[in-house]
């Protein structure tokens, strides 16, 4: 037994070997994530510029959001959360006494894929029948509850009430949207129905909605973070580097939409071939290339392609593949959560080889493993570099020496990759050697977030006359 073992570690360990070479590209440096952190500050500075913006590939969108919670808001909202794979409709009661947000109760709905891909119209009115059923299961038709709208894609805000849709991401591609107001979109189907109303509505990106509900426990989250189906972050800024809208005082709240970052070509250096087909085979090529190196929707695939050139290289499988391995999206993200968890892993990742018809030996599962290592530290290592930035910028806007500050977080990559978020909290501290960050995973996602943006809108920021200067018009 003991020479079997042996046997098996010397296999894996030359085989290995070979591996990593494909795996080489994947490896980025401390000084590279630098490097890159750098590029990303400048992209930054290009986003918020007045005269630079349009042509920013990291979008760094104006909020309205002018204020974290305080913990006084109260009151009863309707949430919608629209992002994902699915849709949830959530109806919240902010409680000002115990500083507590309660959701009353909530449904979610599928978004099938047919409607993610067909016209504005079949989206939004299955949207408000979505919005129906649960008004109705909570006998709430008639009344005229406020809204908060979490739609977790880069939206233009004019208002807080009037978003335009800049493009679709992840896997949403409905016609008739892009350029169009949102929440014109929403209100038209509710009232083509015309079998209830809703209230004032207050639109916000899940990053900021993340921001808000970590915010109102603790008052010192000004950054919001997801990573799961896709990936973005959004900050509290200078109002006087805000330099699209009027006004020097105070912050407000920026969406990054770090995403787009490399849209322009700047990270082609670090873009392997694996990220390159996975962009070209997207429905959006050219769009979201730092997403589609780091998020949920794209990491199985990026490791599904790696597996394919491996085996048909014949260093694994004995280069035999399976019709599944073929297939393009069968390599799901939550397998490399599922294959890296610590005790079961390995025994995890020979189900879903067994699953995918692949016949593997034991060294094949550990390569495997090695596979799904490298490419989600990568992910975790990029969104360190985009973070310190981030927090680098913070505490340079406040001429500190020593930052002390929280992020909110949200997302399932983030929550349920087993050492993730280990990984990207070293690294940033590496990066930002002088702050010191909370991470506080949001509670209840962004739903809630999305009701207390509300409560905050109604509270703060429609009482703040802030307009976007003339340069800004769509
Ligand atoms: C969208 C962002 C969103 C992020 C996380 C990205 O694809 O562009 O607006 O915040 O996904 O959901």
């Amino acid at each position: 037994q003991t020479i079997a073992r042996s046997y098996i570690i010397f296999v894996y360990l030359s085989l290995s070997l070979q591996v990593k070479k494909y795996l080489k590209p994947f490896l980025l440096s401390q000084e590279k994530l630098q490097e890159i952190s750098a590029r990303l500050k400048k992209n930054m500075i290009q986003g918020l510029g007045k005269h630079t913006h349009h042509k920013a590939p990291v979008k760094m969108l104006p909020t309205f959001v002018r204020a974290t919670p305080d913990g006084t808001e109260k009151g009863d909202f309707l949430a919608l959360d629209l992002g994902g794979t699915n849709f949830r409709v959530l109806y919240v009661r902010v409680m000002e006494e115990e500083q507590k947000v309660l959701k009353m109760d909530s449904q979610i709905c599928a978004i099938p894929q047919d409607i993610m891909r067909g016209t504005g119209e079949q989206l939004f009115d299955h949207i408000a029948a979505c919005l129906a059923d649960f008004l109705d299961s909570q006998n709430l038709k008639g009344q005229t509850l406020p809204l908060g709208f979490t739609f977790s894609f880069p939206c233009e805000q004019i208002e807080i009430d009037k978003s335009i849709l800049i493009h679709w991401t992840k896997g949403f591609s409905c016609s008739e949207v892009e350029g169009k107001d949102v929440v014109k979109l929403l209100r038209d189907a509710i009232h083509r129905r015309a079998d209830y109303d809703i209230g004032s509505v207050a639109m916000v990106n899940d990053t900021v909605g993340t921001m808000m509900s970590c915010g109102y426990k603790d008052q010192s989250c000004e950054i919001g973070m997801i990573i799961g189906t896709g990936t973005n972050a959004c900050y509290m800024e200078e109002m006087k580097n805000v330099k699209r809208v009027e006004g020097e005082d105070g912050r407000m709240c920026i969406n990054t939409e770090w995403g787009g970052f490399g849209d322009d070509g700047s990270l082609e250096d670090i873009q392997t071939q694996f990220d390159v087909v996975v962009d070209k085979t997207s429905i959006n090529p050219g769009i979201h290339i730092f997403e589609k190196m780091i998020s949920g929707m794209y990491l199985g695939e990026i490791v599904r392609l790696l597996l394919v050139k491996l085996t048909e290289d014949k260093l694994l499988f004995k280069g035999k593949t399976s019709e599944a391995l073929l297939t393009p999206g069968r390599f799901e993200t939550r397998f490399i959560s599922e294959i890296e968890e610590q005790d079961r892993g390995l025994k995890n990742c020979q189900n879903i080889l067994t699953e995918l018809g692949l016949k593997w030996d034991s060294v094949d599962v550990r390569l495997v493993r090695l596979v799904c290592d490298t490419v989600s530290i990568r992910s975790a290592h990029l969104c360190a570099a985009a973070l310190a930035t981030i927090v680098n910028r913070i505490r340079e806007n406040r001429g500190l020496d020593y930052l002390k500050t929280t992020v909110g977080v949200d997302g399932t990559v983030y929550r349920k990759h087993p050492n993730f978020s280990d990984k990207l909290q070293a690294m940033v501290h590496r990066l930002a050697p002088n702050c010191s960050i909370t991470f506080l995973v949001s509670e209840d996602g962004s739903g809630k977030g999305a009701a207390m943006v509300t409560a905050v809108a109604h509270l703060v920021l429609l009482t703040l006359n802030c307009k976007l200067t003339q340069d800004q018009s769509m």
